[in-house]
């Protein structure tokens, strides 16, 4: 047997006794200021690259072909410079997950994310006192080794911690708060856009406020049980498990996840292990699931929306202001999930999302294809309301599908052996996608203008099949039972999971053929 394996399963998946109790909640909810982190720093990068004092400080090059006015409305912020700025952090980011998944492996969820609380720390410091474009970069380059500590830890231990039928809805607590750290950083934006000349300075700085909550979060809240017993401490994992269930009768969730960290301390090699084919379903979704969710094109807005409108034609304080509806319409459609996805399911969220994201962009296509061409002066205040309206019918349906669910979905499918590694390839992949649409999109808008949209729908459609043919519903299914229970259930992927391997059923450990071992 390849490096050797059990899956466990409760006794024909029984739902474990657990209470909703208050420090579960508290734990979560501190624990996902890490989220804040993460949407402040998306949020900030487009408004503080329209101020023309930070242009002009940087970036003067940018600010002279904006002001000279020449250039096609579609171009005028197409600087590779510009863009770097914004993609660092992600670049950044990918490649502290690799770090990440080590540490929370061997120091845990929590001890990762107070790491990414003190790479934010500094960061902040850099760019808030940054004199040139190099203090600018190492500023997002530490925050963005921040992002890749916090988004690897923070769903672990929401997905983890959290009772098995509030599971969806904790985690999403994660993308919650990336949300309101965009509209934070839209609104600040929208405030310090006034003060001259340092205004982009205050903008970068007060994303000390959520790294300085993270870290705090992060001295309080206790480890998650399967984390403590992953390292050997049992009576420590026990004892916890007791406090946050509410309940003494933790003995059948207990010993699941001592099952499942014994096959996880078998894995010498978590990255090799999980290349293994029965490890493929949940690899090659969390994969595809990140690339789709940043081709859904929902960063185009995010990052650049205030650029974006601007190049409409709205004058620089209707975009910024424009950014801050659309980043009030992500935050309160991500309530829906919230209180939807252990309901509805998470298959039906993405469908439903599909459709709409797909027939708002086509509409936005069409609208500025007619509408917006290289030198017009301004889309005319009917369109332009349309647009946005438009554009918040997109960024709705993306904030209750695909935002939370990219998240949520890879960190509850990975069995306890392969989580880690599983997660930290799916931030690197999330991240490198980040990367590659902050850093290309400026350019895209300038070459393909409109027909960007009809790119990105293309791929909605695409992903919406996948989401159709090939994504189980995970609603419900206790954690460490998704191999028995979604994986080898599925019409394709249980071809994958027919290795000599073995699990428990009813407290024996069998193996697939049904004989006891
Ligand atoms: C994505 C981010 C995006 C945000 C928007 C997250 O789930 O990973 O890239 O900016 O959602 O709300």
């Amino acid at each position: 047997m390849p490096a050797g394996g059990f899956s466990v399963s409760a006794p024909s998946g029984v739902e474990f006794e657990a209470k909703i109790t208050p420090i579960v909640i508290i734990s979560c909810i501190m624990a996902a200021t890490g989220g804040l982190m993460f949407g402040y720093d998306v949020g900030i990068s487009g408004g503080v690259t329209s101020m023309d004092d930070f242009l002009g400080k940087f970036f003067p090059a940018v600010l002279r072909k904006k002001q000279e006015d020449k250039e096609s409305n579609y171009c005028k912020y197409d600087n590779q410079g510009l863009q770097l700025f914004t993609s660092s952090l992600y670049l950044a980011g990918l490649t502290a997950t690799f770090f990440a998944s080590y540490t929370t492996r061997r120091l845990g969820r929590r001890l990762t994310m107070l790491v990414a609380g003190v790479f934010f720390l500094v960061g902040v410091i850099f760019n808030g006192a940054a004199q040139d474009l190099a203090m600018l970069i190492v500023g997002r380059i530490l925050l963005g080794c921040g992002v890749g500590f916090a988004n690897q830890a923070v769903p672990l231990f929401l997905s983890e911690i959290a009772p098995t039928r509030i599971r969806g809805g904790l985690n999403i607590l994660f993308q919650l708060n990336v949300t309101i750290g965009i509209l934070f950083a839209n609104l600040v934006n929208y405030g310090t856009s006034k003060i001259h000349p340092w205004g982009w300075r205050l903008s970068l700085s007060l994303a000390g406020i959520p790294a300085v909550l993270l870290t705090l979060g992060a001295l309080f809240v206790t480890d998650t049980p399967n984390s403590l017993i992953e390292r050997g401490r049992l009576e420590e994992g026990k004892a916890v498990l007791k406090k946050i269930r509410g309940t003494d009768n933790v003995e059948p969730e207990f010993n699941e996840i001592v099952e499942a960290s014994r096959v996880a301390q078998e894995v010498k090699h978590p990255f090799r292990n999980l290349l293994q084919r029965r490890n493929r379903p949940q690899l090659v979704i969390a994969v595809l699931l990140q690339i789709f969710q940043q081709f859904t094109g929902i960063n185009a807005i995010m990052f650049y929306a205030p650029v974006l409108f601007n190049t409409l034609g709205f004058k620089s304080d209707a975009s910024l202001y424009s950014a801050v509806i659309t980043g009030a319409v992500n935050v309160l459609s991500t309530l829906v999930s919230v209180y939807s996805v252990d309901r509805v399911g998470r298959r039906m969220l993405l469908l439903e999302a599909g459709v709409q994201m797909f027939l708002s962009q086509v509409a936005i296509a069409v609208v500025l294809g007619i509408k917006v061409t290289d030198h017009s002066d301004n889309l005319g205040h009917g369109w332009a309301i349309a647009v946005v309206v438009m554009v918040c019918t997109f960024v709705s349906s993306f904030a209750w599908s695909w935002g939370p669910l990219g998240w949520l979905i890879p960190s509850e499918t990975f069995p306890l052996e392969t989580r880690s590694a599983g997660q930290s390839v799916t931030v690197c992949v999330n991240l490198l996608f980040t990367f590659v649409i902050a850093q290309a999109f400026l350019s895209m808008l300038c070459h393909l203008k409109y027909a960007i949209f009809v790119f990105f729908s293309a791929w909605v459609l695409v992903m919406s099949l996948f989401v159709l043919f090939f994504l189980p519903e995970t609603k419900n299914v206790p954690i460490e039972e998704m191999t028995e229970r979604v994986w080898k259930q599925h019409w394709f992927w249980k071809r994958y999971m027919d290795d000599d391997h073995h699990h428990i059923v009813n407290g024996k450990i069998t193996a697939n053929n049904g004989a006891s071992v």
